[in-house]
């Protein structure tokens, strides 16, 4: 499900990476992880954050079929979902959608701008390219009155830190 070089760096890179956007999440609102592949970040977020109901959005049949079964093995099924669709194929709003390493921001906003309820937001995983990012999306932001802000985040003190792109309406 990750990269054949990946296993060796699975808990820096890929777990506490995503563990690090826990604490944007507000409580016990309705997530969406969009483009889930392996889990990411949605699995350790989910583990993290009992109080949150996730729903995991994965297009393709082998990940899909991996994240319901890993979502049953570590017994969360009672608050985590597995659907297989595409972004912009899928008919539901969310408070919070969370994306890493699916897409550039402004195609990302596309798909998921219609997935996030008025009050909602959208917090993509972005590392070294987030600034870079919010200015490629200059235009679709503006045009739907959407305020963007990059804040650095990490697990806890010692981990590495990793920057979060975090989109929502402008208040
Ligand atoms: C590079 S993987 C990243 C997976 C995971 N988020 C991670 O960080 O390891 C990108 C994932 O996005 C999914 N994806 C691609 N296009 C998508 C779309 N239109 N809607 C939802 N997911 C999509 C792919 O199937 C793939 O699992």
């Amino acid at each position: 499900m990750i990269g054949p070089r990946e296993a060796d760096r699975i808990w820096d890179r890929h777990v506490l990476n995503s563990v690090a956007m826990a604490d944007l999440v507000a409580d016990g609102v309705s997530v969406v992880d969009v483009g889930s592949g392996a889990g990411l970040p949605g699995i350790p977020l989910a583990i993290r954050r009992p109080d949150l109901q996730i729903t995991l959005l994965e297009p393709l049949l082998r990940r899909a079929t991996f994240l319901a079964e890993a979502v049953t093995e570590l017994g969360l099924t009672d608050r985590v979902t597995v659907v297989r669709a595409r972004a912009e194929d899928h008919d539901a709003q969310y408070d919070v959608i969370t994306a890493r390493a699916v897409a550039p921001l402004p195609r990302l906003l596309t798909w998921c701008l219609p997935l996030m309820r008025p009050a909602g937001e959208l917090l993509a995983l972005k590392g070294s390219s987030a600034a870079d990012e919010i200015d490629q999306s200059r235009q679709l932001l503006t045009k739907r009155r959407l305020y963007a802000d990059v804040v650095s985040v990490r697990a806890h003190p010692r981990a590495e830190s990793t920057q979060v792109v975090r989109v929502r309406a402008v208040r």
